[in-house]
């Protein structure tokens, strides 16, 4: 998410910062903004918009060999120009870029509020302006300022700071956000991603978690936040530009599954505490209020109505409410029977689906209760909706959705264990089993990432499928119809998403050799029907590719090829360690086809017509 670059040396400071900023717009686009040191002051522009709006207002602007600039993907506050970075305290004394999120800003907020700081944004970043300006108010060490300051946030960042009175130095610092720092001649450059900065060195130091670093024109100093000082030697870096903005990766599909460990953590931040609480710090809704929905429907297109059909499940299973899941382009035609008291749920990655913003509208303008769960902070959707829960999957460039799913489903599993723990309809040990269970989620998911070699031998063996069942029972049934989405649209490869109990109804009939059935099946109620189905396809020389739960000894036995998921406890919460095979599969598939990957034919990423 969003994207830093920095520059201090003898050349144009500012042209080289937007320069290399604008190989990152791809990361966020929403708003930029440059600090700049002109010889006598420290300097701020910044404006919402693509990085051509801040260009245009730099114009001739020179700055004396020192600017640091951001592009941003907005989390905190709407994309506007107060919203835009750097932040700075009240008397600029201090200029912060920052990526990523302070999960406790608001309270740090409130507490510089009491001691007498005014704030002019919507960030979470801000409040990091004023910490260190406020640590420099008693001392003359920059370093020193950043690190007390840091030492009372908690949360990701990677931030750039630049000061009025040390206009020789940036100080930066890294802790779950990336920021590499690029050794010239006499210069020092910085970015959040080495893609950057490749046309003027290779030469980089990657900082870690927990490390500052003060950058000088010819001088680079690194210690840790507890003020020891530390080595990190340099590397040399011989990716491609192309490859490297793609994290050296062939495409951003395989990028952004690999990604969802780190969104999937990103959205539980702030929001499901250690203790196992669950608390939504943006919406303002009280206790009372979330109590009164009898009713939930959700509405969403593709991959998002995907995601609504596993909120379907689990709101069900732990709220104990009616549930009505609905295609957005349907909505109106469906006539649906909603109650008073009825909580609409809008799912969207974009935030600017037409089909979800014309129910949203019908929605509001029937008077329902309108929550969205949105990527795109301060999209349509999000701003329609009387309340947001963000999603913060970060930007997500390929056509295929899939951070966007994970985070999606991440959000409903916290909004549906919420709901259950007001309305008292799950157990203490039900609610501590599933909570604790989701904060595993993105270790299970970096542990089902690395089943991909399993994926793309899979994808080897069955990659001219003429047809592709997706089958499953129960939740595993919502999974399959996402991973038959998936390689459909990037493989083109013809699909039938079926509830396994209903191929005897008639699907079964296209079922002969060549044919491949893709079975999950990872919960313990539905194993032995499931069983039963997978005979029915071996019976007709069909071919089994099974996703199914470390463990599971009896189901592979009937499988032709089998991936194993991590085992997920609660059971509910499975489609977050199966949902990255199947992505991976079809990702493989896709790829061993020679196809179009990030960018399939037909398919826009943004679908803003009805
Ligand atoms: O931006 P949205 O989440 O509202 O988009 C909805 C669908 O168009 C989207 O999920 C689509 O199905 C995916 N790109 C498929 O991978």
């Amino acid at each position: 998410m969003c994207g830093i670059t920095g520059y201090i040396g003898p050349k144009a400071a500012i042209e080289i910062a937007l320069e290399t900023l604008k190989r990152l717009e791809y990361r966020g686009y929403d708003s930029a903004g440059v600090a700049f040191w002109d010889g006598q002051s420290l300097n701020v522009l910044k404006r919402a918009g693509k990085i051509s709006n801040l260009i245009e207002m730099a114009g001739d602007i020179r700055a004396d060999g020192l600017a640091v600039s951001h592009t941003r993907w907005a989390t905190h506050g709407v994309p506007n120009d107060p919203n835009a970075h750097p932040q700075t305290d009240e008397e600029g004394q201090v200029a912060v870029v920052h990526n990523g999120i302070i999960e406790n800003y608001l309270e740090l907020r409130h507490e510089l509020s009491a001691r007498g700081h005014r704030f002019n944004s919507d960030t979470d970043t801000e409040v990091l302006a004023h910490l260190i300006e406020e640590q420099l108010e008693t001392s003359d060490n920059p370093e020193e300022a950043v690190r007390l300051a840091l030492q009372q946030v908690r949360g990701s960042y990677g931030i750039a700071v630049l000061f009025a009175r040390f206009p020789d130095r940036i100080v930066i610092a890294r802790n779950d956000s990336p920021l590499v720092i690029g050794l010239g001649e006499g210069e020092t450059y910085l970015a959040s991603d080495i893609t950057a900065m490749l046309s003027y060195t290779r030469k980089v130091i990657l900082l870690e978690n927990g490390d500052l670093a003060t950058i000088k024109r010819d001088e680079v100093r690194l210690y840790r936040l507890d003020g020891s000082s530390i080595e990190r030697p340099p590397m040399h870096v011989d990716w491609s530009a192309e490859a490297a903005e793609k994290g050296g990766h062939e495409h951003f599909m395989i990028k952004e599954i690999l990604e969802q460990p780190e969104a999937v953590r990103d959205t539980l931040r702030g929001r499901l505490k250690a203790n196992g609480g669950i608390e939504f710090p943006d919406i303002k809704l009280e206790v009372e209020d979330w109590q009164r929905y009898r009713r939930i429907l959700i509405v969403a297109c593709g991959t998002a109505y995907h995601a609504g059909l596993i909120g379907k499940h689990i709101f069900e299973k732990w709220l104990r409410r009616p549930v009505e899941v609905y295609h957005s382009s349907e909505f109106r035609y469906g006539d649906p029977i909603l109650h008073p008291q009825t909580l609409a749920i809008f799912i969207s990655q974009s935030g600017e689906t037409a089909d979800t913003l014309a129910a949203l509208r019908l929605c509001r303008e029937a008077g329902y209760s309108t929550l969205g769960i949105v990527n795109a902070v301060g999209s349509s959707i999000a701003r329609e909706c009387d309340h947001v829960l963000y999603t913060q999957a970060g930007p997500e460039i390929s056509v295929a959705s899939t951070k966007a799913y994970s985070t999606q489903i991440t959000a409903l599993y916290m909004l549906g264990l919420f709901l259950s723990n007001v309305n008292g309809t799950l157990s203490m040990q039900q609610y501590t089993d599933a909570t604790r269970g989701l904060m595993q989620a993105p270790s299970l998911i970096s542990r089902s990432l690395e089943m991909e070699a399993q994926a793309r031998q899979a994808a080897e063996a069955l990659k001219e499928m003429p047809l592709a069942f997706y089958l499953g029972r129960g939740i595993d049934a919502y999974v399959a119809m996402e991973g038959a989405l998936k390689i459909k649209e990037i493989a083109y490869v013809p699909t039938q998403e079926c509830a396994a109990g209903e191929m005897k109804h008639g699907p079964l009939a296209l079922v002969e050799p060549g044919v491949v059935a893709v079975f999950v099946a990872t919960q313990a109620r539905t194993r032995e029907k499931i069983l039963g189905n997978l005979k029915e396809i071996k019976a007709r020389r069909g071919t089994v590719l099974l996703i199914t739960s470390e463990g599971e000894t009896d189901l592979p036995q009937e499988a032709d090829y089998t991936l194993f998921a991590p085992k997920v406890e609660p059971e509910a919460l499975s489609p977050l360690a199966t949902i990255p095979l199947l992505q991976l599969f079809a990702y493989h598939v896709a790829r061993l086809r020679g196809c179009e990957i990030d960018q399939p034919r037909n398919l826009a990423k943004s679908v803003t017509v009805e």
